[in-house]
């Protein structure tokens, strides 16, 4: 097996045992992997993204491409394995992921590589998967398969964020995201929050909610702003976006948006046991799911995660108000965020900040983003970046 392990410019690497590869075949061959694998958003989670290309390093000739849909069972290797045929033998395979040895919904990915024909396969990262987990690779090699690892990994790894995180720590991943004022508001003194934000920007929002399985709000947010949190990107999803309220008094109306399209898309809403039955039958008439207690009425969101992930929910979106906001923060529970600061300067005492809570004491505490990425959308800029939770 070679493990790519050292850099010496954009187009070489040397190997473990001093060999010089080049470069840019290979890496364009998987970045289209990545590219093929990006247009499976929104259609295959729980399961990783995957793109796989085959081709010859030799000629440059492309042989075959795929990529992984959940609904369509096939895998990337193997829709791009069929395109190839007898091509395939003798040709690199381009892999976005380490290809699986066992038998899950399909059988296993590296016997169909091997029984192909394939001299060479690249991937970039590991598949955290404990039933994957560097025994694809193993396979491969004990076959005769030259195995690269490492080529675009941090690429790799970002796109598939969300599934190693899940993979990894057992709970949904979570991206905090609030639209900000310059001077920090999320709303003006009397609730208001509409719109702070461009349209550039909002449309960017459902590009953002598309890539999640689930959005989450504060009973606070849906009393003042009476939201529909739907995925209005107009792009392909498996499942519609699962719509989370955190309410402790159930607060959440029948004649809501939320309440009146729960048929459309899952509404859940965790509260607690001393509720009135009364509000509870009215919401579940409508289709709602109340959560009486399982969290502490949304209290404990440690619980409230560990729900969502026995639902197979892998991400999360949490995009507010600033009481929910801080409650995640508080807790240690945000993986990414996302702020989308508008040119505007809303001021007052009175109007929300967009992180409530106890708040740092010192600078030294303030929570710190890393690996920062900075975009405009029309006249807002976003920044996003990931806590330093020291784990980098
Ligand atoms: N610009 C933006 O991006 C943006 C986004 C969202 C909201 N907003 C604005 O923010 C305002 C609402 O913010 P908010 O801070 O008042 O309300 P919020 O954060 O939406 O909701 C807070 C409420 O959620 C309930 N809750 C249940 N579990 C909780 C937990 N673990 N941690 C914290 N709260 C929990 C509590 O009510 P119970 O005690 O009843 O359980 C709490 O009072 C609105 O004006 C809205 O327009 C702006």
């Amino acid at each position: 097996m070679t493990l790519i392990d050292s850099k010496l410019s954009d187009s070489i690497l040397v190997t473990p045992d001093f060999r010089l590869v080049t470069l840019d075949f290979d890496k364009q061959m998987m970045r289209r992997a990545l590219e093929l694998a990006a247009r499976g958003t929104g259609q295959v989670s729980p399961s990783p993204l995957v793109g796989c290309v085959i081709a010859s390093g030799e000629t440059g000739e492309i042989f075959g491409e795929g990529f992984y849909l959940y609904e369509r069972v096939r895998h990337a290797e193997t829709l791009a394995l069929e395109q190839a045929g007898g091509r395939a033998a003798g040709a690199t395979a381009y892999v976005s992921l380490e290809p699986h040895a066992h038998t899950g919904r399909t059988p296993p990915c590296t016997t169909a590589l091997i029984d192909a024909g394939i001299r060479r396969v690249i991937a970039p990262i590991e598949d955290p998967n404990p039933l994957v987990a560097g025994s694809g690779f193993a396979h491969l090699a004990r076959a005769g398969v030259e195995v690269s690892i490492g080529l675009l990994a941090d690429e790799a790894a970002r796109l598939n964020e969300k599934y190693i995180h899940c993979m990894r720590r057992k709970r949904p991943f979570v991206h905090l995201k609030l639209a900000s004022s310059l001077d920090g508001r999320i709303a003006t003194r009397t609730g208001d929050a509409r719109w702070i934000t461009s349209e550039e920007s909002r449309r960017r929002v459902h590009q953002l909610r598309h890539e999640y399985d689930a959005i989450l709000v504060g009973a606070g947010t849906v009393a003042i702003d009476n939201p529909l949190l739907t995925d209005r990107s107009a792009r392909p999803r498996r499942r519609p976006l699962a719509r989370i309220i955190l309410d402790g008094r159930l607060n959440l109306s029948p004649t809501s948006q939320l309440a009146r399209t729960a048929r459309e898309a899952p509404v859940v809403v965790f509260t607690s046991e001393q509720v009135v039955p009364e509000s509870a039958s009215a919401l579940e008439a409508e289709g709602v799911e109340v959560v009486r207690n399982v969290a502490g009425g949304g209290r404990d969101l440690a619980a409230v995660l560990d729900d969502l992930s026995r639902r197979t929910l892998q991400s999360i979106i949490v995009e507010g108000g600033a009481t929910v906001a801080a409650a995640f923060l508080e807790a240690g529970l945000v993986d990414k965020v996302s702020f989308f600061v508008a040119p505007i300067i809303i001021g007052g005492n009175d109007a929300k900040a967009a992180i409530g809570g106890r708040g740092a004491a010192t600078i030294a505490e303030a929570f710190n983003l890393r690996d920062l990425y900075i975009t405009r959308h029309g006249r807002d800029v976003e920044i996003t970046g990931y806590p330093d939770k020291g784990d980098a």
